[in-house]
């Protein structure tokens, strides 16, 4: 209780209780921030895709699966202008309309066009990963390339299937929302897995990750950005480790989803649990006002390093 009063922020306590009346979470508005904005988007997909492509040339995976796109399906719709030919969007809220998604494609279609440079630190401080070199990355995704991913007619048939994305036959595009089901996508089918922002909100984390190595083909990669901060729920950046159980409960109200409060540790354990081999690991650390004997009893498995990790990069690959 004494953390509670000490640490909690008012503002987000008081949204979740106004969100456990079913009728006042509809009036509420739904938005995630971040896939709102084109140049988000863009820079977004292009940095995991030199990531997971760590200098090689032309390695463009043919099926990308997103989990948590929020406000738009736009890191999925640069992922199809970049020549990938299959996207599927799974999250538990549906956030964006087409006409949305339609304007999206318009504006990321300038920048592939301009080959702009990913837009980088300046503009998204908060953003990771972060990369040594933010030029277009050409060496991926070669003139021949774009030829052909960002020809009229696959654009015409791209923007057809975001204005009419429930059509059975659609190639492009799918999505899935809410998805619970690991069956919605078939077993050893997928290229790469995306998340930015996401995976410290699932709460069903085991069985996620379960999901995504059952989608994933031998060899296949995930890519995620992670963040460990408390989401402006508490004071300090980590003070949601603080929180006993029924406290949580109640800070986090009527909300569909808030933060698992899972340290990076967790993580990696459930990747190594579930056989992915850990290519890259980057670590976001801040300096900890909390100490470890503040942190809740729920949490006794934490270590030193766990509450001073504020984020994780990480690329896994299913062995
Ligand atoms: C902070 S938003 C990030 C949105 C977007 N990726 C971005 O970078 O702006 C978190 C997203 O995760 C989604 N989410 C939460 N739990 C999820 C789950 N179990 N499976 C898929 N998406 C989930 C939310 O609905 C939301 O779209």
């Amino acid at each position: 209780m004494k953390m509670l009063l000490q640490e909690a922020n008012i503002k987000p306590i008081i949204a979740g209780m106004l969100k456990r009346n079913t009728f006042i979470r509809k009036l509420m508005p739904l938005h995630t921030g971040g896939t709102n904005s084109s140049r988000y988007c863009y820079s977004v997909w292009l940095r995991h895709l030199v990531k997971v492509n760590n200098g090689n040339v032309n390695k463009l995976p043919s099926s990308v699966a997103e989990l948590g796109p929020g406000d738009s399906l736009g890191i999925g719709i640069a992922a199809l202008l970049s020549g990938v030919n299959e996207y599927v969007a799974l999250d538990i809220q549906k956030y964006w309309n087409p006409e949305q998604n339609v304007k999206m494609l318009d504006e990321l279609l300038v920048l592939f066009l301009r080959r702009e440079t990913i837009p980088n630190e300046k503009e998204f401080p908060d953003v990771s990963p972060k990369l040594v070199d933010y030029n277009f990355p050409s060496s991926i995704l070669s003139g021949e390339i774009l030829q052909i991913s960002l020809a009229p007619e696959r654009i015409k048939a791209i923007r057809d299937e975001l204005l009419h994305p429930d059509q059975p036959d659609n190639v492009f595009i799918k999505y899935f929302i809410p998805w619970s089901n690991p069956n919605i996508i078939r077993v050893n089918s997928v290229d790469l897995i995306i998340s930015q922002a996401v995976l410290e909100h699932v709460d069903e984390l085991e069985n996620t990750y379960k999901a995504m190595y059952k989608w994933l083909k031998a060899g296949g990669v995930t890519s995620h950005a992670i963040d460990f901060k408390s989401h402006g729920f508490t004071k300090s950046w980590n003070g949601h480790w603080t929180l006993t159980d029924w406290e949580w409960k109640f800070v986090r109200g009527g909300r569909v989803y808030a933060i698992n409060r899972e340290p990076f540790s967790t993580h990696l354990r459930i990747m190594n649990q579930f056989d992915f081999s850990i290519d890259t690991k980057e670590l976001k650390m801040l300096p900890s006002k909390i100490k470890i004997n503040q942190i809740s009893k729920s949490f006794s498995h934490f270590t030193d390093e766990d509450i001073s990790v504020s984020g994780m990069y990480v690329i896994a690959i299913k062995k």
